[in-house]
């Protein structure tokens, strides 16, 4: 949700913290705040509103010293202000703290706190932590972080700078990511690889519990029980340019168009070396255990949950295994019954989504089996999962996910792919067949792409509705909430997604002259079906788009506007069929003047519950 960064070396530090900032603003741009250590003590700039607004505050008086911390914050506790933003002091102004996270007990605490004479000036729960700190500094402060983590409940990173420690930075871990890396004369912390790139390509990925005290060029990583530990370095091959906009107006123009690259580089990774099979070293159910197989549940949130309601069509399509789909958030809290070895998925293209974490913890607390699909090597659900099959789909850094939720598709399908073969319901030679089809769909996907400009023009004469509602039916359906929530997040259009028959069950009142209704019809087996839902919202005086198969006729002559997509295998179309209307949000957000990348209230990675 926030972004939290440290810094300690030769070089002035401020500058190094902004440009780490730029980079995690994504994770929450309400306000932004940097803290420098210098022989005045510690020095404090911090601004509501983006980063640009911090910049500019600090433009020619900008704090000096080599040692500093910096955060990008989405608010959860008080409004976005000046006075919220963090870092945060204790009273004495030399301890200073950046958190990302949420401190559950931290009314407790303050209350408490208050009690023991500290004054709050902010509504924020990390306040909390920075006279904590004080409160117990008994001189060793690597003593006093223990203590209060101690006492610290809920999801915490923190970032830690202290006067009475000049040469020395500090960060803690738990359930909140948090990643480190060194030069030879510097070293820093982030909650994203994306900010330490600039400096080194070996990063550090701390984990629960554990504190590390940073020095100039040195890191000591301990554990929760204070002993030094060793945590694997780990590569990172994406370059910085990946992360970077490339030309593009904003990075989901970009990322729409790296689509075909990532749902090659995607399939590509999980097949056997001569492409002709899906390779067995990925896939992590077993030909005994397949056969077995009673149950998939797919715990997922937002995209990444309607990207598993289309893999629960194909988990029960093609491998004919009973699947649900439930809302990671909701999992927990209604006792959830669950049998020794049962088989989940979490779908996260973060691996950093709190809600998910918390449903794959109980999942396999209840003696499940859990398979994650992430995008990030290294996030905490690819490491706490029994196993992980990864999306490649490179960083996606604006807030609306276009080319994770693709590639997540890509790979339920193998697994369904996969599933289906080892329980004999199709043979290697059919599965061949469908991994050609699958190859082909990277290139069907740039033919979209490069027919853009209708779809710019459409969303030209289009933006300006109140409201849109998407339909479809069977697949189509999981693809029309897909479509609606890309178009909401962005545009800020109120739209609603409909299962195609259930329209007439309550919601076709709403339909009236004017209406505008998007009608995703690429399911050729369902076609007739969708076709009288299109006529029975026409005639209330509905106008109507239609995304459909290249070469169906019969709808042209029926909606205002036809949008065709290649052919593929219809359990593979919604690959395609969703391209089109990740364009149309994008290019309705831009007529509107919207932030399409860092969209209103929003943030990249949901870290809070
Ligand atoms: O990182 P995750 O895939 O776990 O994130 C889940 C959702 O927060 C995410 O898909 C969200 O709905 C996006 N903003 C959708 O574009």
């Amino acid at each position: 949700m926030c972004g939290i960064t440290g810094c300690i070396g030769d070089q002035e530090a401020a500058p190094v913290l902004m440009r780490g900032l730029k980079r995690m603003e994504y994770r929450g741009y309400d306000s932004a705040g940097i803290a420098l250590l210098n022989q005045n003590g510690i020095e404090i700039r911090k601004a509501k509103g983006k980063l640009d607004v911090l910049e500019a505050h600090i433009q020619g008086n900008m704090p000096q010293g080599s040692v500093g911390i910096g955060h990008t914050r989405w608010a959860t506790h008080g409004e976005p202000s000046d006075v919220n933003a963090h870092p945060h002091t204790d009273m004495k102004g030399e301890i200073a703290v950046v958190h990302n996270g949420i401190i559950e007990n931290y009314l407790k605490l303050k209350h408490w706190l208050i009690s023991e004479g500290c004054e709050f000036v902010t509504e924020t729960d990390t306040e909390v932590a920075a006279h904590l700190l004080n409160y117990y500094d008994g001189g060793d402060m690597l003593q006093t972080i223990y203590k209060v983590m101690s006492v610290l409940q809920g999801s915490f990173a923190l970032g830690i700078i202290s006067s009475r420690n000049p040469d020395s930075l500090y960060c803690v871990r738990k359930d909140s990511p948090l990643i480190l890396a060194k030069t030879s004369g510097a070293s820093f912390f982030a909650s994203d690889i994306s900010a330490l790139l600039e400096h080194s390509r070996e990063v550090y990925l701390l984990e629960d519990m554990d504190v590390a005290c940073l020095t100039k060029g040195d890191i000591v990583i301990r554990d929760g029980f204070g002993k030094v530990v060793r945590r694997e370095a780990m590569r990172v091959d994406w370059s910085l340019e990946a992360a970077e906009k490339g030309g593009f107006e904003h990075f989901m123009l970009k990322e729409i168009h790296e689509e075909p690259k990532a749902l090659r580089d995607t399939l590509n990774s999980h097949l056997s070396q001569d492409g002709a099979a899906i390779s067995q070293d990925e896939m992590p159910v077993g030909a005994e255990e397949a056969r077995r197989l009673q149950k998939i549940t797919i715990l997922a949130c937002g995209t990444a949950c309607y990207a598993g309601m289309i893999g629960r069509m194909l988990f029960e399509k093609l491998a004919r295994v009973p699947a649900e789909v439930d809302i990671a958030s909701e999992f927990r809290y209604r006792d959830p019954i669950v049998s020794p070895g049962d088989l989940f998925i979490i779908v996260s293209q973060s691996g950093e989504t709190l809600d998910s974490i918390a449903a794959m913890r109980e999942a396999k607390r209840l003696g499940g089996r859990v398979i994650a699909i992430t995008n990030v090597v290294g996030s905490s659900i690819a490491r706490e999962a029994d196993a992980v099959l990864y999306t490649w789909a490179g960083p996606e850094i604006a807030v609306a996910s276009t080319k994770a939720y693709i590639s997540q598709i890509m790979v339920l399908t193998l697994m369904a792919l996969d599933l289906a073969q080892k329980r004999a319901l199709i043979t290697e030679e059919e599965a061949g067949e469908a991994l050609e089809e699958l190859k082909r769909i990277p290139q069907q996907i740039q033919s979209v792409l490069d027919q853009k400009e209708v779809i710019q023009r459409f969303a030209h004469k289009t933006f300006d509705y109140n409201s849109i509602f998407f339909m479809g039916r069977g697949l189509d359906y999981a693809l029309a909430m897909e479509a609606s929530l890309k178009l909401k997040e962005i545009s800020y259009i109120h739209s609603e997604a409909y299962a195609a028959g259930e329209l007439k069950h309550g919601t076709i009142a709403l339909i009236e002259p004017g209406t505008q209704v998007v009608m995703m019809a690429t399911q050729d087996a369902l076609l007739e079906k969708t076709l009288n839902n299109i006529k029975e919202v026409k005639v209330r005086g509905a106008q109507v788009l239609a995304v459909v198969g290249e070469g169906v006729g019969g709808v042209a002559e029926e909606v205002e506007e036809v949008w065709y997509i290649p052919r593929t295998n219809p359990l593979f179309a919604p690959m395609v069929g969703i391209i089109p209307m990740q364009l149309y949000a994008y290019y309705v957000a831009l007529e509107k003047g919207c932030d399409i990348d860092q969209p209103r209230n929003l943030a990249k990675s949901v870290t809070v519950e």
